[in-house]
């Protein structure tokens, strides 16, 4: 094993990677053990504007010399680029962490080497403010520091929640991965209505955004499931029944059913 110069390094330095990068530096790490290979060499030198101090190098080159390497490229990206690291992977040893959606540790492992310890992490988008749920899952051959180390880097963007079975790493997608838009489509579509209705664009918009936090933060801090305080506000005869009632004729919960499995079924055809 050569020296693990980076504490981590990030192949690909996008939305994701800066993300965590910001993420890792407010929590304290050393911009210059950490270091980063982009295809671009304008983004390379724009986060090292942004993060003076981080380092750069050619991405084999990074993976032979860190402890952590996290693969943070689209998935489309993937089966061209890993088994170009391979070989700087079997020396240098380091732990990789993918975040890439839909992509297997068993494809992984086929690019890299079959000894290499990996980690598979499902971010989202929040993440870019410090508010992100990632899913994580290791393969066998990741050890209980990997784990510790990879629970420490997604916890410098948000909640870190583990899975034990792989499959499930579909589910996480299709829920936390891909949820970020459903939940902006439904501020869209809440805020439309709310001018719709006749009020102002910026009234909209800011009341439609405090309820879905002010809701969210409600259901995350008291004790009862969501369906009892949905019922709370739901007096007999009142406006919110009648709402709930346009939502539930429309069969809302079946859309979302389809639409999570749609996401689903697509993280397993990126898999395949
Ligand atoms: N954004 C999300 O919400 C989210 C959530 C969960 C997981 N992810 C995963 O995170 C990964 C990255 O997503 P992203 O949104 O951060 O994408 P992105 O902004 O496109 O970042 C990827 C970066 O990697 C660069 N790149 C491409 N090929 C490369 C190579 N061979 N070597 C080094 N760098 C290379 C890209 O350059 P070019 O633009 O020139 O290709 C781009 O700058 C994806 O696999 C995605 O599935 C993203």
């Amino acid at each position: 094993m050569t020296e693990q110069h980076y504490e981590v390094a990030f192949v690909g330095a996008g939305n994701m990677g800066e993300a965590l990068i910001r993420g890792l530096l407010q929590a304290g790490h050393t911009a210059e053990r950490i270091a980063i290979a982009d295809a671009r060499p304008e983004q390379v030198e724009a986060l090292q504007a942004r993060y003076p101090g981080l380092a750069t190098g050619r991405a084999e080159d990074l993976a032979g010399s860190s402890a952590t390497l996290v693969l943070a490229v689209k998935p489309q990206t993937l089966p061209e680029l890993a088994p170009g690291l391979r070989d700087a992977v079997a020396i240098g040893a380091p732990l990789v962490l993918s975040v890439a959606a839909g992509i297997t540790t068993r494809q992984l492992a086929g690019w890299l080497g079959p000894q290499t310890r990996l980690i598979r992490a499902m971010p989202n988008t929040p993440a870019l403010v410090g508010a992100g749920v990632s899913g994580l899952y290791a393969a066998p051959t990741a050890t209980p520091e990997d784990h510790a180390t990879a629970t420490r880097l997604l916890e410098a963007v948000g909640r870190a929640i583990w899975v034990t079975d792989e499959e499930q790493m579909h589910a996480v997608t299709a829920t936390s991965g891909s949820g970020p838009a459903y939940v902006f489509l439904m501020i869209e579509a809440m805020e439309e209505a709310a001018r719709t209705l006749g009020l102002p664009s910026e009234t909209a918009l800011e009341l439609t955004l405090g309820t879905l936090a002010g809701a969210t933060r409600l259901a995350t801090e008291t004790q009862e499931d969501a369906a009892e305080l949905r019922r709370r506000v739901t007096s007999p005869g009142g406006t919110t029944e009648r709402a709930l009632q346009v939502l539930e004729d429309g069969d809302l919960r079946g859309l979302i059913r389809r639409a999570m499995q749609a996401a689903a079924d697509r993280s397993r055809e990126l898999g395949d």
